[in-house]
């Protein structure tokens, strides 16, 4: 939240933060989405996630304008999403396409997996993937014989949420590999889902935890903001 609050400030976008407590109502929230969604001067707004247990993820999505949803998590974004005519497209896979796109690597008819089946990254990113001609697969907590399928990805994009689970025997040598993962260890520090160490020999392009796919995360995210602005 920092970093996208610094993004606004550099860019000369106006950002209000409304920090609630952790035993913030369900109806506090709502309320606030819904005069959020009626000030004609806020084009976007964004509810940082996970939300408390005690509170209904899926209703204060549902209740957020999806001409303000900049997060695109609103189901008719998502629907968009999956047609193919989106109006924002999801700030994580979107940053990790254009990541792609500037190393020049084409996806057609490429081997991509994507190690993760959320809604936020997961399923959207294999949904891009599939756009530019990816061959996909979407694994997850239940995937058997992960490291069969890792191995055969041109393309491996992981977003799990466990520190350094993909190993450098589990990737193809020259594989492309994107780390969306941000576990805080134990001594604090930031963990990516993927083994920097025993990764980056093997891969032929990797990106780092932080600095990596974080930034473009943000970068979409400004940009969903400012066509907000022209909807
Ligand atoms: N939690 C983890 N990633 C995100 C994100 O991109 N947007 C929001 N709103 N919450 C998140």
């Amino acid at each position: 939240m920092r970093n996208k609050k610094r993004a606004c400030e550099e860019l000369g976008i106006l950002s209000e933060e409304y920090s609630l407590s952790a035993s913030t109502t369900q109806e506090e929230l709502m309320s606030l989405i819904e005069t959020l969604n009626q000030k004609e001067d806020i084009h976007g707004i964004l509810v940082q996630l996970p939300l408390p247990s005690h509170l209904d993820e899926e209703s204060v999505i549902n209740a957020i304008n999806p001409k303000k949803d900049v997060d695109a998590f609103h189901p008719f974004n998502v629907g968009k999403i999956m047609i193919g005519n989106y109006d924002f497209l999801p700030c994580t896979p979107a940053g990790i396409m254009e990541l792609i796109a500037e190393a020049n690597i084409d996806i057609t008819g490429k081997e991509c997996v994507v190690v993760g089946r959320s809604n936020i990254v997961g399923k959207p990113m294999g949904m891009l993937l599939l756009h530019q001609n990816g061959t996909v697969t979407i694994t997850h907590s239940k995937t058997r014989n992960l490291y069969e399928i890792t191995k055969k990805a041109d393309i491996l994009v992981v977003a799990i949420g466990r520190a350094n689970m993909i190993t450098g025997d589990m990737i193809k040598p020259g594989a492309v590999v994107i780390d969306v993962g941000m576990n805080r260890l134990a001594d604090k520090k930031l963990a990516g889902d993927v083994d920097f160490e025993s990764a980056k020999d093997v891969a032929g392009y990797i990106t780092p935890v932080p600095g990596g796919v974080g930034p473009m995360t943000i970068a979409t995210l400004m940009k969903n903001v400012v066509k907000a602005a022209t909807l």
